[in-house]
Protein backbone atom coordinates (compact mmCIF):
# COMPACT_ATOMS: atom_id res chain seq x y z
CA UNK A 1 0.00 0.00 0.00
CA UNK A 2 1.16 3.41 -0.42
CA UNK A 3 2.27 4.90 2.86
CA UNK A 4 -0.37 7.28 3.71
CA UNK A 5 -3.08 5.13 2.92
CA UNK A 6 -6.12 4.41 5.24
CA UNK A 7 -5.81 0.54 6.36
CA UNK A 8 -8.46 1.06 8.25
CA UNK A 9 -9.27 -2.48 10.71
CA UNK A 10 -12.99 -2.45 12.29
CA UNK A 11 -13.31 -3.17 15.73
CA UNK A 12 -14.61 -6.12 17.29
CA UNK A 13 -18.56 -6.81 17.63
CA UNK A 14 -18.72 -3.30 15.12
CA UNK A 15 -19.76 -3.23 11.57
CA UNK A 16 -17.99 -0.29 10.15
CA UNK A 17 -15.14 2.37 11.12
CA UNK A 18 -16.00 5.00 13.82
CA UNK A 19 -13.46 7.51 12.46
CA UNK A 20 -12.30 5.99 9.02
CA UNK A 21 -15.79 4.98 8.05
CA UNK A 22 -15.89 7.45 5.29
CA UNK A 23 -12.29 7.49 4.01
CA UNK A 24 -12.16 6.12 0.97
CA UNK A 25 -15.92 5.95 0.50
CA UNK A 26 -17.33 9.21 0.18
CA UNK A 27 -16.22 12.38 -2.37
CA UNK A 28 -14.31 14.73 -0.23
CA UNK A 29 -14.90 17.54 -2.45
CA UNK A 30 -18.98 16.89 -2.04
CA UNK A 31 -21.07 17.95 0.75
CA UNK A 32 -23.63 16.24 -0.43
CA UNK A 33 -21.99 13.22 -0.48
CA UNK A 34 -20.80 13.54 3.12
CA UNK A 35 -24.54 14.44 4.54
CA UNK A 36 -25.94 11.01 2.63
CA UNK A 37 -23.56 9.47 4.95
CA UNK A 38 -24.51 10.90 8.24
CA UNK A 39 -22.61 14.11 7.69
CA UNK A 40 -24.00 17.14 9.88
CA UNK A 41 -25.74 14.74 11.97
CA UNK A 42 -23.55 15.37 15.40
CA UNK A 43 -23.92 19.51 14.95
CA UNK A 44 -27.99 18.56 14.53
CA UNK A 45 -27.57 16.93 18.10
CA UNK A 46 -25.29 19.60 19.47
CA UNK A 47 -27.67 22.07 18.65
CA UNK A 48 -30.74 19.76 20.48
CA UNK A 49 -28.44 19.64 24.01
CA UNK A 50 -27.12 23.01 24.12
CA UNK A 51 -22.89 23.99 24.57
CA UNK A 52 -23.11 22.25 27.90
CA UNK A 53 -24.55 19.56 26.97
CA UNK A 54 -22.04 18.99 23.81
CA UNK A 55 -19.14 19.23 27.28
CA UNK A 56 -20.92 16.98 29.39
CA UNK A 57 -21.05 14.38 26.40
CA UNK A 58 -17.46 14.75 25.73
CA UNK A 59 -16.23 14.50 29.45
CA UNK A 60 -18.33 11.84 30.18
CA UNK A 61 -17.34 9.84 27.14
CA UNK A 62 -13.61 10.59 28.51
CA UNK A 63 -12.02 12.23 25.19
CA UNK A 64 -8.38 13.18 25.47
CA UNK A 65 -6.17 14.98 23.22
CA UNK A 66 -5.10 12.72 20.55
CA UNK A 67 -1.91 15.15 19.60
CA UNK A 68 -0.20 13.01 22.16
CA UNK A 69 -0.27 14.78 25.39
CA UNK A 70 -3.81 13.09 25.91
CA UNK A 71 -5.03 16.13 28.29
CA UNK A 72 -8.61 15.57 29.13
CA UNK A 73 -10.49 17.49 26.35
CA UNK A 74 -13.93 17.91 28.21
CA UNK A 75 -11.79 19.87 30.71
CA UNK A 76 -10.35 22.00 27.96
CA UNK A 77 -13.61 22.76 26.63
CA UNK A 78 -15.17 23.81 30.18
CA UNK A 79 -12.09 25.99 31.40
CA UNK A 80 -12.40 27.75 28.33
CA UNK A 81 -16.36 28.38 28.14
CA UNK A 82 -16.16 29.63 31.58
CA UNK A 83 -13.73 32.14 30.52
CA UNK A 84 -15.32 35.67 31.31
CA UNK A 85 -12.75 37.34 28.74
CA UNK A 86 -14.17 37.56 25.22
CA UNK A 87 -13.48 36.52 22.19
CA UNK A 88 -13.12 33.14 22.69
CA UNK A 89 -10.85 31.15 20.05
CA UNK A 90 -11.24 27.60 18.64
CA UNK A 91 -7.62 26.61 17.45
CA UNK A 92 -7.65 23.32 14.98
CA UNK A 93 -3.63 21.86 15.12
CA UNK A 94 -3.18 20.78 12.01
CA UNK A 95 0.62 21.67 11.61
CA UNK A 96 0.97 17.42 12.01
CA UNK A 97 5.28 17.28 11.81
CA UNK A 98 5.93 14.47 14.50
CA UNK A 99 8.39 12.30 12.20
CA UNK A 100 6.27 9.16 11.36
CA UNK A 101 2.64 10.78 11.76
CA UNK A 102 0.35 11.29 8.80
CA UNK A 103 -3.17 10.07 10.53
CA UNK A 104 -3.97 13.86 9.78
CA UNK A 105 -3.13 14.58 6.78
CA UNK A 106 -5.81 10.79 5.57
CA UNK A 107 -8.29 12.82 7.50
CA UNK A 108 -8.24 15.88 6.13
CA UNK A 109 -7.43 14.59 2.39
CA UNK A 110 -10.16 11.76 2.61
CA UNK A 111 -12.72 13.11 5.04
CA UNK A 112 -12.60 17.09 4.98
CA UNK A 113 -16.04 17.51 5.38
CA UNK A 114 -15.69 15.85 9.23
CA UNK A 115 -12.85 18.14 10.74
CA UNK A 116 -15.28 21.40 9.38
CA UNK A 117 -18.22 19.94 11.40
CA UNK A 118 -16.03 18.89 14.28
CA UNK A 119 -14.78 22.60 14.93
CA UNK A 120 -18.07 24.11 14.78
CA UNK A 121 -19.51 21.77 17.09
CA UNK A 122 -16.25 22.30 18.99
CA UNK A 123 -16.67 26.37 18.28
CA UNK A 124 -20.01 25.63 19.65
CA UNK A 125 -19.26 24.37 22.89
CA UNK A 126 -16.29 26.92 23.62
CA UNK A 127 -18.40 29.74 23.05
CA UNK A 128 -16.54 30.50 20.07
CA UNK A 129 -16.88 32.55 16.62
CA UNK A 130 -14.04 32.43 15.20
CA UNK A 131 -12.23 29.43 14.53
CA UNK A 132 -8.58 28.74 12.91
CA UNK A 133 -7.21 25.76 11.32
CA UNK A 134 -3.64 26.25 11.42
CA UNK A 135 -2.13 23.83 8.56
CA UNK A 136 0.72 22.10 8.19
CA UNK A 137 2.48 23.88 5.33
CA UNK A 138 3.42 20.70 3.15
CA UNK A 139 0.00 19.62 2.79
CA UNK A 140 -1.33 21.33 -0.42
CA UNK A 141 -3.94 18.49 -1.05
CA UNK A 142 -5.48 18.79 2.35
CA UNK A 143 -5.27 22.47 1.82
CA UNK A 144 -7.56 22.53 -1.12
CA UNK A 145 -10.22 20.48 -0.20
CA UNK A 146 -10.60 21.90 3.23
CA UNK A 147 -10.91 25.46 1.90
CA UNK A 148 -13.51 23.68 -0.91
CA UNK A 149 -15.16 22.41 2.39
CA UNK A 150 -15.11 25.45 4.04
CA UNK A 151 -16.51 27.85 0.88
CA UNK A 152 -19.27 25.05 0.57
CA UNK A 153 -20.43 24.66 3.65
CA UNK A 154 -20.76 28.69 4.42
CA UNK A 155 -22.86 28.76 0.87
CA UNK A 156 -25.42 25.90 2.41
CA UNK A 157 -25.57 27.94 6.05
CA UNK A 158 -22.94 25.13 7.89
CA UNK A 159 -21.12 27.98 8.62
CA UNK A 160 -21.53 31.91 8.50
CA UNK A 161 -23.50 34.07 10.64
CA UNK A 162 -27.09 31.91 11.59
CA UNK A 163 -25.69 28.10 11.31
CA UNK A 164 -28.73 25.43 10.49
CA UNK A 165 -30.94 28.81 11.44
CA UNK A 166 -30.14 28.33 15.57
CA UNK A 167 -28.59 31.56 15.77
CA UNK A 168 -24.73 30.35 16.35
CA UNK A 169 -22.02 32.58 14.15
CA UNK A 170 -18.63 30.48 13.24
CA UNK A 171 -16.48 30.97 10.88
CA UNK A 172 -12.80 28.98 10.23
CA UNK A 173 -9.98 30.56 8.53
CA UNK A 174 -7.03 28.56 7.39
CA UNK A 175 -3.54 29.53 8.45
CA UNK A 176 -0.40 27.63 6.62
CA UNK A 177 2.44 26.49 8.33
CA UNK A 178 5.84 27.66 7.00
CA UNK A 179 7.79 24.17 7.33
CA UNK A 180 8.83 24.62 11.19
CA UNK A 181 8.15 22.17 13.37
CA UNK A 182 8.06 24.28 16.64
CA UNK A 183 5.03 25.68 15.25
CA UNK A 184 2.71 22.61 16.19
CA UNK A 185 3.88 23.98 19.29
CA UNK A 186 0.34 25.56 20.50
CA UNK A 187 1.91 28.25 21.90
CA UNK A 188 4.07 29.08 18.92
CA UNK A 189 1.58 28.16 16.73
CA UNK A 190 -0.64 31.28 18.03
CA UNK A 191 2.76 33.80 17.53
CA UNK A 192 2.28 32.39 14.21
CA UNK A 193 -1.19 33.26 13.88
CA UNK A 194 -0.07 36.22 15.08
CA UNK A 195 2.46 37.13 12.83
CA UNK A 196 5.47 37.00 15.40
CA UNK A 197 8.55 34.40 15.88
CA UNK A 198 6.98 31.02 15.77
CA UNK A 199 8.95 30.34 19.22
CA UNK A 200 6.83 28.97 22.51
CA UNK A 201 5.47 30.90 25.47
CA UNK A 202 5.67 29.60 29.25
CA UNK A 203 2.96 27.77 30.37
CA UNK A 204 0.90 28.56 32.64
CA UNK A 205 -1.03 30.42 31.65
CA UNK A 206 -2.50 27.79 29.86
CA UNK A 207 -4.46 28.81 26.47
CA UNK A 208 -7.60 28.00 27.98
CA UNK A 209 -6.84 31.63 29.75
CA UNK A 210 -4.33 33.09 27.90
CA UNK A 211 -3.92 31.82 24.22
CA UNK A 212 -4.26 33.53 20.52
CA UNK A 213 -4.17 37.31 21.27
CA UNK A 214 -4.39 36.75 24.75
CA UNK A 215 -7.92 35.07 24.71
CA UNK A 216 -9.33 32.02 26.17
CA UNK A 217 -8.52 29.18 23.68
CA UNK A 218 -9.29 25.54 23.19
CA UNK A 219 -6.35 24.23 20.88
CA UNK A 220 -7.41 20.56 19.70
CA UNK A 221 -5.32 18.47 17.33
CA UNK A 222 -7.67 17.19 14.28
CA UNK A 223 -7.94 13.02 15.32
CA UNK A 224 -9.07 14.89 18.69
CA UNK A 225 -11.64 16.79 16.94
CA UNK A 226 -13.51 14.58 14.85
CA UNK A 227 -13.98 12.04 18.14
CA UNK A 228 -17.03 14.54 19.05
CA UNK A 229 -18.94 13.30 15.78
CA UNK A 230 -19.28 9.75 17.05
CA UNK A 231 -19.47 10.59 20.68
CA UNK A 232 -22.60 12.90 19.68
CA UNK A 233 -24.10 10.50 17.13
CA UNK A 234 -23.43 7.41 19.13
CA UNK A 235 -23.66 8.84 22.62
CA UNK A 236 -20.65 8.73 24.90
CA UNK A 237 -21.75 5.74 26.29
CA UNK A 238 -21.62 3.72 23.65
CA UNK A 239 -18.01 5.45 22.78
CA UNK A 240 -16.84 4.98 26.50
CA UNK A 241 -17.72 1.05 26.18
CA UNK A 242 -14.66 1.44 22.94
CA UNK A 243 -11.00 0.69 24.35
CA UNK A 244 -9.95 0.84 27.96
CA UNK A 245 -11.43 2.44 31.05
CA UNK A 246 -8.52 5.36 31.08
CA UNK A 247 -7.98 5.36 26.98
CA UNK A 248 -11.41 5.45 25.55
CA UNK A 249 -12.57 4.97 22.06
CA UNK A 250 -10.47 4.27 19.22
CA UNK A 251 -7.36 5.41 18.50
CA UNK A 252 -5.25 6.04 14.47
CA UNK A 253 -1.99 4.05 14.76
CA UNK A 254 0.53 5.68 12.01
CA UNK A 255 2.81 2.43 10.67
CA UNK A 256 5.78 2.92 8.64
CA UNK A 257 9.06 1.05 8.02
CA UNK A 258 10.00 -2.25 7.34
CA UNK A 259 6.17 -3.37 7.53
CA UNK A 260 4.74 -5.18 4.23
CA UNK A 261 1.38 -2.73 4.63
CA UNK A 262 2.65 0.81 5.91
CA UNK A 263 -0.65 3.25 6.74
CA UNK A 264 -2.74 4.15 9.09
CA UNK A 265 -4.87 1.48 11.12
CA UNK A 266 -7.94 2.40 13.47
CA UNK A 267 -8.32 0.24 16.19
CA UNK A 268 -9.71 0.41 19.91
CA UNK A 269 -6.95 1.65 22.48
CA UNK A 270 -5.44 -1.66 24.68
CA UNK A 271 -4.75 -3.85 21.00
CA UNK A 272 -1.34 -4.53 21.77
CA UNK A 273 1.47 -3.39 20.11
CA UNK A 274 2.32 -7.41 18.81
CA UNK A 275 -1.60 -7.60 17.70
CA UNK A 276 -0.62 -3.98 15.44
CA UNK A 277 2.72 -5.23 14.14
CA UNK A 278 1.33 -8.79 12.58
CA UNK A 279 -1.57 -6.89 10.94
CA UNK A 280 0.55 -4.57 8.97
CA UNK A 281 3.16 -8.03 8.50
CA UNK A 282 6.96 -7.51 9.63
CA UNK A 283 8.81 -9.47 7.04
CA UNK A 284 12.14 -9.02 8.24
CA UNK A 285 13.84 -9.52 11.65
CA UNK A 286 12.69 -6.34 13.55
CA UNK A 287 15.26 -5.00 15.56
CA UNK A 288 13.55 -1.88 17.01
CA UNK A 289 10.51 -0.15 17.31
CA UNK A 290 9.83 3.37 17.69
CA UNK A 291 6.88 4.48 19.42
CA UNK A 292 5.16 7.99 19.52
CA UNK A 293 7.96 9.74 17.04
CA UNK A 294 11.33 11.55 17.27
CA UNK A 295 10.18 12.93 20.79
CA UNK A 296 8.91 9.73 21.67
CA UNK A 297 11.26 6.42 22.56
CA UNK A 298 12.52 2.66 20.91
CA UNK A 299 11.47 -0.53 22.19
CA UNK A 300 12.38 -3.93 21.74
CA UNK A 301 10.82 -6.58 19.26
CA UNK A 302 9.85 -9.09 22.55
CA UNK A 303 8.36 -5.99 24.13
CA UNK A 304 4.79 -7.20 21.69
CA UNK A 305 2.03 -7.40 24.87
CA UNK A 306 2.85 -3.71 25.53
CA UNK A 307 -0.77 -2.15 25.46
CA UNK A 308 -1.34 0.37 23.16
CA UNK A 309 -2.98 2.60 25.70
CA UNK A 310 -1.66 5.95 27.25
CA UNK A 311 -1.54 4.11 30.49
CA UNK A 312 -0.10 0.54 29.40
CA UNK A 313 2.35 2.59 27.63
CA UNK A 314 3.43 5.14 30.58
CA UNK A 315 3.18 1.71 32.97
CA UNK A 316 6.10 0.40 30.02
CA UNK A 317 8.44 3.44 30.31
CA UNK A 318 7.64 4.45 27.13
CA UNK A 319 4.83 6.71 25.07
CA UNK A 320 2.10 6.40 22.62
CA UNK A 321 2.60 10.05 21.54
CA UNK A 322 0.96 11.12 18.67
CA UNK A 323 0.34 6.99 17.53
CA UNK A 324 3.75 6.54 15.50
CA UNK A 325 4.46 3.11 15.28
CA UNK A 326 8.06 2.89 12.92
CA UNK A 327 9.07 -0.16 12.67
CA UNK A 328 12.95 -1.09 11.53
CA UNK A 329 14.32 -4.28 11.32
CA UNK A 330 18.02 -5.89 11.02
CA UNK A 331 18.82 -3.77 7.75
CA UNK A 332 18.48 -0.18 9.61
CA UNK A 333 21.65 1.36 11.12
CA UNK A 334 19.86 2.21 14.61
CA UNK A 335 23.31 4.55 15.34
CA UNK A 336 22.91 6.98 12.31
CA UNK A 337 19.09 6.61 13.08
CA UNK A 338 19.91 8.19 15.95
CA UNK A 339 22.38 10.78 14.67
CA UNK A 340 19.23 11.63 11.77
CA UNK A 341 16.71 12.15 15.07
CA UNK A 342 19.43 14.36 16.81
CA UNK A 343 19.78 16.09 13.68
CA UNK A 344 16.45 16.84 13.15
CA UNK A 345 15.84 18.41 16.75
CA UNK A 346 18.97 20.55 16.36
CA UNK A 347 17.38 21.62 13.19
CA UNK A 348 14.29 22.17 14.32
CA UNK A 349 15.04 23.68 17.75
CA UNK A 350 13.50 27.85 17.88
CA UNK A 351 16.63 28.85 19.56
CA UNK A 352 14.93 30.40 22.48
CA UNK A 353 16.07 28.51 25.45
CA UNK A 354 19.48 27.83 26.18
CA UNK A 355 19.27 24.17 27.40
CA UNK A 356 17.50 23.36 24.18
CA UNK A 357 20.01 25.19 21.76
CA UNK A 358 22.96 24.46 23.12
CA UNK A 359 21.96 20.79 23.80
CA UNK A 360 20.44 19.67 20.81
CA UNK A 361 23.81 20.66 19.35
CA UNK A 362 26.06 18.51 22.16
CA UNK A 363 23.44 15.75 21.70
CA UNK A 364 24.35 15.90 17.62
CA UNK A 365 28.28 16.19 18.17
CA UNK A 366 28.18 13.33 20.22
CA UNK A 367 26.56 10.93 18.29
CA UNK A 368 28.71 12.13 15.44
CA UNK A 369 31.63 11.12 17.20
CA UNK A 370 30.62 7.96 18.69
CA UNK A 371 29.00 6.48 15.40
CA UNK A 372 33.31 5.29 15.13
CA UNK A 373 34.42 5.03 18.78
CA UNK A 374 34.77 2.22 21.16
CA UNK A 375 35.33 1.67 24.67
CA UNK A 376 36.56 4.21 27.12
CA UNK A 377 35.76 7.10 23.75
CA UNK A 378 32.22 5.99 23.62
CA UNK A 379 31.50 5.64 27.21
CA UNK A 380 32.57 9.30 27.78
CA UNK A 381 30.30 10.18 24.55
CA UNK A 382 27.22 8.33 26.31
CA UNK A 383 27.74 10.17 29.36
CA UNK A 384 28.27 13.15 27.96
CA UNK A 385 24.50 12.23 26.38
CA UNK A 386 22.94 11.33 29.27
CA UNK A 387 24.29 14.48 31.50
CA UNK A 388 22.99 16.90 28.37
CA UNK A 389 20.22 14.65 28.21
CA UNK A 390 18.93 15.62 31.39
CA UNK A 391 19.48 19.61 30.81
CA UNK A 392 17.85 19.48 28.30
CA UNK A 393 14.67 17.41 30.06
CA UNK A 394 15.13 19.74 32.89
CA UNK A 395 14.98 22.77 31.67
CA UNK A 396 13.60 23.49 28.44
CA UNK A 397 10.76 25.57 27.85
CA UNK A 398 8.85 23.81 25.65
CA UNK A 399 7.99 19.87 24.75
CA UNK A 400 10.97 20.27 21.71
CA UNK A 401 13.34 20.13 24.30
CA UNK A 402 11.95 18.49 27.01
CA UNK A 403 12.38 15.12 24.72
CA UNK A 404 14.99 15.47 22.07
CA UNK A 405 16.77 13.23 24.21
CA UNK A 406 14.00 10.54 24.94
CA UNK A 407 14.45 8.47 21.83
CA UNK A 408 18.70 8.54 22.34
CA UNK A 409 17.97 7.13 25.69
CA UNK A 410 15.55 4.24 25.14
CA UNK A 411 18.24 3.08 22.20
CA UNK A 412 20.66 3.36 24.95
CA UNK A 413 18.95 1.54 27.95
CA UNK A 414 16.25 -0.43 26.12
CA UNK A 415 18.70 -1.57 23.22
CA UNK A 416 21.69 -1.17 24.26
CA UNK A 417 22.59 0.35 20.80
CA UNK A 418 26.01 0.86 21.60
CA UNK A 419 27.20 -2.44 23.70
CA UNK A 420 29.08 -3.91 21.43
CA UNK A 421 31.31 -0.72 21.63
CA UNK A 422 32.01 -1.91 24.94
CA UNK A 423 31.17 1.17 25.91
CA UNK A 424 29.20 0.25 28.71
P1 LIG B 1 1.21 19.54 27.49
O1 LIG B 1 1.09 18.36 28.35
O2 LIG B 1 1.95 20.73 27.97
O3 LIG B 1 -0.27 20.08 27.17
C1 LIG B 1 -1.28 19.33 26.58
C2 LIG B 1 -2.51 20.19 26.42
O4 LIG B 1 -3.17 20.34 27.65
C3 LIG B 1 -2.21 21.60 25.95
O5 LIG B 1 -3.25 22.03 25.09
C4 LIG B 1 -2.21 22.42 27.24
O6 LIG B 1 -2.53 23.76 27.02
C5 LIG B 1 -3.26 21.70 28.02
N1 LIG B 1 -3.08 21.81 29.47
C6 LIG B 1 -2.12 21.20 30.20
N2 LIG B 1 -2.28 21.51 31.52
C7 LIG B 1 -3.36 22.30 31.60
C8 LIG B 1 -4.04 22.94 32.68
N3 LIG B 1 -3.63 22.81 33.93
N4 LIG B 1 -5.13 23.68 32.39
C9 LIG B 1 -5.56 23.81 31.12
N5 LIG B 1 -4.96 23.24 30.06
C10 LIG B 1 -3.88 22.50 30.29
O7 LIG B 1 1.79 19.02 26.11
P2 LIG B 1 2.16 19.76 24.74
O8 LIG B 1 3.49 20.37 24.84
O9 LIG B 1 1.01 20.62 24.32
O10 LIG B 1 2.22 18.53 23.75
C11 LIG B 1 3.24 17.56 23.88
C12 LIG B 1 2.89 16.39 23.02
O11 LIG B 1 2.82 16.75 21.68
C13 LIG B 1 3.90 15.25 23.11
O12 LIG B 1 3.28 14.20 23.77
C14 LIG B 1 4.21 14.87 21.67
O13 LIG B 1 3.98 13.51 21.45
C15 LIG B 1 3.19 15.65 20.89
N6 LIG B 1 3.65 16.13 19.59
C16 LIG B 1 2.84 15.87 18.52
C17 LIG B 1 3.18 16.28 17.26
C18 LIG B 1 2.30 15.96 16.12
O14 LIG B 1 2.69 16.20 14.97
N7 LIG B 1 1.11 15.43 16.34
C19 LIG B 1 4.43 17.04 17.04
C20 LIG B 1 5.22 17.23 18.22
C21 LIG B 1 4.83 16.79 19.46
FE1 LIG C 1 12.66 26.70 21.56
FE2 LIG C 1 13.82 24.39 22.28
FE3 LIG C 1 13.32 26.21 24.12
FE4 LIG C 1 11.29 24.87 22.96
S1 LIG C 1 12.85 24.02 24.29
S2 LIG C 1 11.40 27.07 23.39
S3 LIG C 1 12.14 24.65 20.87
S4 LIG C 1 14.73 26.43 22.35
Amino acid sequence: AEPGAAMAVPQAGQPGLTLLGRVGVVDPYSLDDYRAHGGYAALRRAFDIGAAGVIREVTDAGLVGRGGAAFPTGRKWQATASQPAHPHYLVCNADESEPGTFKDRVVMEGDPYSLIESMTIAGYAVGAHHGYLYLRGEYPRALRLLQNAIDRARARGLLGDDILGQGYAFDIEIRRGAGAYICGEETALFNSIEGYRGEPRSKPPFPVEQGLFGKPTAENNVETLINVLPILTGGAQAYAAIGTAQSTGPKLFCVSGNVSRPGIYELPFGATLGELLDLAGTPGEVRAILLGGAAGGFVRPDERDIPLTFEGTRAAGTTLGSGVVLVMDDTVQLPRMLLRIAEFFRDESCGQCVPCRVGTVRQEEALHRIQDRTGAEAAGDIALLREVGRAMKDASICGLGQTAWSAVESAIDRLDVFESRGAK
